[in-house]
Formats: C-alpha cells, sequence, structure tokens
C-alpha cells in the first residue's frame, strides 16, 4: 500500500515534528490530541515555522498553503476512520498506549497500518492486546524531527513484512532514512547511544581526571560533537538516568549497560542539568559559568633525552619525527640512559602496567595516546610514581606549537580509547545480535548521535586491531566483563576484514 493519509495522535514535540514532514511529503494529515485546544497550539506553532521557512525562501507561498491545507484537526478521535496511517505520539505509558491502540483498532478498516512513536517500550507489548497485531509497527523519530533524517522502522514480534515495507518507503518520500530494526531495548540509536555516556561516568567515577578535561578529550581528540557531561546537562538526568537503567534492566543486567551512581545521586539531589541551572557544569543564562580552563603548560626550557617504546612500529616512528623535529634528542639505546624521559605509545593499559611490561623505570615514565589523531588534541598519563619533573617535560614537549594537551591520572585505558573501544564495540555487538543490519546500524547512530563516522565504520578507521587490544587488555587487567570485545569484532579484527563485513551466504 503507498500511504497517502495520516492521522496523528498526541500533537507535542514529536507529533507535530511528524505532521510537518508527511505534509511537507504530500500527505494528508489529520491531528488528534486528548488536551483541549492542543492541536489547534501545535498547528499554530508549525504553521510559524512553515511561514519562516517560505519567508526565508525554502518553499513558495503557494507551496506553503498546499501544505497547510493537508491538515486537518479532529474533534474526536473516531474521525481517524479512513485513514492509511495512524502514528501515535502519546505520553510514554504502556497502559495508555495499549487502550489507545484498542481504541483506535475498533474505529480503523482492518488495512489501516497502526504505528508508535515510542522510545523505549516493547512494540510487541503495545500491539499484545489487538486483534490484528501484524498491522502494527514501531515508527521511531528522533528530535527535532524535520532535521533528524533517520526513523527506526521497528518490526514486533507479530509485524507483517509488508507493514515494515510500507513504513520504509514513506520513510523515503517523507525525506528520511528508514531502517529495518528489531523490537529490542532501545532499538537501534538509542540502544547504541549507552556506550558513550557509561563509560565517560565509569572514567569520572575512576577519578581519572575533571568532568571539563573529560569532555575537552572527546570533543577535541575523539571528534565528537558535545562531551559527553555536556550531552547528559542537555538531555538532563530525568530523561537519560530512568533510560540508562531501563535499558541495563531489561538486558538482565548486562555489564556493557551498567549505569552508575554518580548520576542516581544527582537525580535525587536534582541537579539534572542545564534547565535547572544545575547538572555537571554550573549554568547562568544557559552558559557554562565552571568549565575548568585548560591545564597550563609548565615552563620548561632543557628537556632531557628521551627514550620511545610503542606496541606499533609506525606509532614510534610518528613519535621520533615529532620530538626531533622540536630539536630534542632521542635516547636509541636498548636501555633507557639514567635521566632519559621514557615516553610509551600503549593501548588499553594504565602506565604502571606498561612500564612493568616494557621493564623500565616508572617514575621517569609517561604514556601518550596515539589511537586519534596526534595532530588533534593530545592526552599524556604518567604513573602513580612519575617525577614531577618527567611529567612537566613531557608535557611541554607534547604542547609545542600551541598544542592542546590534557594530562590525566593513571586509568586502565586512555579516556578516548576507553570510550571509542565501548561505542566500537557496542555496535559490532548489536550486529552480532541481527537488530539490525551493520550497515544500517552505522548509518543510523552517524545520524541519530551525529557522530563523525558510524560507530562500525569508526572501528575501521581507527584500526579493528587496536580496538580490539583496547579490550582485550582492560578485560585482563580488570576482570570487568563490561569490557569483553564482541565475537563480530573479534573475527573481523583476526581476519583483517572491515568490521561491516557480513556473511555472504
Ligand atoms: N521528545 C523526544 O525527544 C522523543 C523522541 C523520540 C520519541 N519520543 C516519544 O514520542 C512520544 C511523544 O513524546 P513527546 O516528546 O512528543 O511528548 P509531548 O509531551 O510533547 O506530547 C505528547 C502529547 O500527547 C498528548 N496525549 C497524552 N496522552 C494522550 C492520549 N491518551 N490521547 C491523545 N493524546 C494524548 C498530550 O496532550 C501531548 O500533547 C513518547 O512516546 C516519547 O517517548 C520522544
Amino acid at each position: 500500500m503507498t500511504i497517502q493519509t495520516m492521522a496523528l495522535i498526541g500533537t507535542g514535540v514529536m507529533g507535530m515534528g511528524i505532521a510537518q514532514i508527511a505534509a511537507q511529503a504530500g500527505l494528508e494529515v489529520r491531528l488528534f490530541d486528548a488536551k483541549t485546544g492542543a492541536a489547534e497550539a501545535g498547528l499554530a506553532k508549525l504553521k510559524a515555522t512553515l511561514e519562516k521557512l517560505q519567508a526565508k525562501g525554502k518553499f513558495t507561498e503557494e507551496v506553503l498553503n498546499e501544505i497547510l491545507a493537508r491538515f486537518k484537526i479532529l474533534d474526536s478521535i473516531e474521525e481517524v476512520a479512513g485513514v492509511d496511517l495512524v502514528v501515535e505520539a502519546i505520553i510514554e505509558n504502556l497502559d495508555i498506549k495499549q487502550s489507545l491502540f484498542k481504541q483506535l483498532e475498533s474505529i480503523v478498516s482492518p488495512e489501516t497500518i497502526l504505528a508508535t512513536n515510542t522510545s523505549s517500550l516493547s512494540v510487541t507489548a503495545i500491539a499484545s492486546n489487538l486483534e490484528y497485531q501484524g498491522r502494527m509497527a514501531g515508527f521511531h523519530f528522533f528530535n527535532p524531527v524535520p532535521l533528524m533524517k533517520i526513523v527506526e522502522v521497528i518490526a514486533g514480534l507479530a509485524t507483517d513484512e509488508q507493514v515494515v515495507a510500507d513504513l520504509l518507503e514513506l520513510a523515503q518520500r517523507m525525506g528520511h532514512l528508514g531502517v529495518r530494526t528489531k523490537d529490542t531495548p532501545g532499538f537501534i540509536v538509542n540502544h547504541a547511544g549507552r556506550a558513550y555516556g557509561t563509560e565517560a561516568l565509569k572514567i569520572l567515577g575512576e577519578g581519572v581526571t575533571s568532568v571539563s578535561e573529560i569532555d575537552r578529550i572527546l570533543r577535541e581528540g575523539a571528534g565528537f560533537r558535545m562531551g559527553p557531561f555536556e550531552l547528559f546537562d542537555l538531555t538532563a538526568l530525568d530523561v537519560s538516568h530512568p533510560v540508562m537503567e531501563s535499558i541495563f534492566n531489561q538486558y538482565y543486567q548486562e555489564d556493557r549497560y551498567r549505569p552508575s551512581a554518580l548520576t542516581r545521586q544527582m537525580l535525587a539531589g536534582k541537579k539534572v542539568g542545564r534547565k535547572v541551572g544545575e547538572g555537571f557544569y554550573k549554568y547562568v543564562d544557559g552558559q557554562k559559568i565552571n568549565e575548568v580552563s585548560a591545564q597550563e603548560v609548565p615552563d620548561v626550557r632543557t628537556f632531557n633525552t628521551v627514550w620511545i617504546r610503542t606496541d606499533r612500529a609506525e606509532d614510534a616512528d610518528l613519535l621520533a619525527a615529532y620530538i626531533r623535529e622540536q630539536g630534542i634528542t632521542l635516547d636509541h639505546a636498548e636501555t633507557p640512559a639514567q635521566d632519559s624521559l621514557i615516553v610509551l605509545a600503549t593501548y588499553g593499559e594504565d602506565t604502571t602496567t606498561a612500564a612493568l611490561r616494557f621493564g623500565v623505570d616508572a617514575t621517569r615514565t609517561v604514556s601518550i595516546d596515539l589511537l586519534t589523531d596526534f595532530a588533534k588534541h593530545r592526552t599524556l598519563m604518567p604513573s602513580i610514581v612519575t617525577e614531577k619533573n618527567y611529567i612537566d617535560q613531557a608535557h611541554a614537549l607534547f604542547a609545542k606549537n600551541g598544542h592542546g594537551v590534557s594530562v590525566i591520572a593513571e586509568s586502565i585505558g586512555f579516556i578516548s580509547q576507553r570510550v571509542l573501544s565501548m561505542v566500537v564495540n557496542l555496535a559490532c555487538d548489536i550486529a552480532q545480535q541481527q537488530i539490525a543490519t551493520a550497515s544500517d546500524i552505522d548509518q543510523a547512530v552517524k545520524l541519530g548521535l551525529g557522530y563523525p563516522y558510524g560507530p562500525i565504520s569508526w572501528g575501521d578507521v581507527l584500526g579493528a586491531d587496536r580496538i580490539l587490544l583496547i579490550l582485550e587488555r582492560m578485560l585482563a587487567n580488570t576482570g570487568d566483563q563490561r569490557y569483553r570485545p564482541s565475537p563480530w569484532l573479534q573475527r573481523r579484527a583476526r581476519l583483517k576484514l572491515s568490521l561491516l563485513h557480513t556473511v555472504a551466504v
């Protein structure tokens, strides 16, 4: 069926966003909201938005009038009869959604598709009281709908293939990428998005460095658009903490999704984020007022010779070339001279462990993170016994030419390494669970979360072998099952295949 007419139940933020793109794609859109005046208010707001777009030259006045003529506000829910599709975007409550769909089924024809925009409930459960459950699917958009050009089409246990196909086709007509998703907690995007925040919280909980420094490293070094704590403050913990708990519990306390006691406490203390003026940062007029400034570069005039050891030959070449360019002498001996600064480039390891592995003096050792682009922000990790004089030398050396440097406390891996390996690993595990195809997961998360790459291709960009090494070492070091590498990642990394590789037969 080609869907031409749609009814939207619940004309709030999401409902009106969906209504907008549907009407712009030429669909007739009927609006219904249980709250008196809500549909009128939603449509008035949308009209103002569309008029602004028209004034900016996005479309002609004639087109504007055509779009507006496609809307009809309903006085009673019975008037949805005759539409091809009903999309529900009401309150996120299973009982209320179930009874709404039961009521809808008694009004619409047997061919009408029923869709829910739920972000956290089971589509199968919402459909479970229907006479004909095959007609119901999830149609999960992201806020703001017109800008977030992605929609998850969720097949519940009983959903007909034709219903999925019709919704995917409609998504395309509305200018969105539709991705077919299994009915699992968090679907694709909200599920994959768990890794970023939870690992950042774990790092913070271990006292590795400050909120500001973690945000800075992940923004400026790793390339995320926002730091995880800036993002938590924007989303607000009254929304995100329950989602973290819900996904963790829906997967029966799977360690990969383990939430943090830090955010539960902040939620209890009502420090939920920007909207209340305080979360991880304090805000005045929406601006952060207590961000810790970048660490000051120590004034070091004389440098000792530098002795380098790395896990990968190319890392040693890169470091040696950089150090030579700074006019500093390299120590090429088999073992470091008595006062050489020891620089290690390692993966998934703290500096104490790395110094012991390389058999060098930990009091003169500083590790550097080379997972992300060396030309961007640099992160250094001294051991718990490294002398200040050596930390200062390393800091000044890698900050030359005005480079941003963060010096962090010992951690089971560098901040970017921990977070990126968890992002890639979780996306690979979602592929392993066949929640969606690897390529759909990649595109959906890139569009839905604004990452610079899809989370699976990102693994290819960074090197699947390095991601695997980081995870294996962190697992060995901690015994924490959250770091266990997904079989999807392990096989592809060992066979030197792209992480997007799918089985041919
Ligand atoms: N806000 C988001 O970022 C986002 C993203 C994806 C999905 N969702 C999901 O979309 C749905 C709607 O979220 P929202 O943010 O637009 O909410 P909202 O509060 O902005 O709007 C909900 C609207 O539904 C109406 N409503 C409530 N119960 C109703 C009922 N029984 N019958 C008819 N109308 C009813 C309310 O009056 C309100 O106008 C939820 O299921 C939510 O989980 C939200």
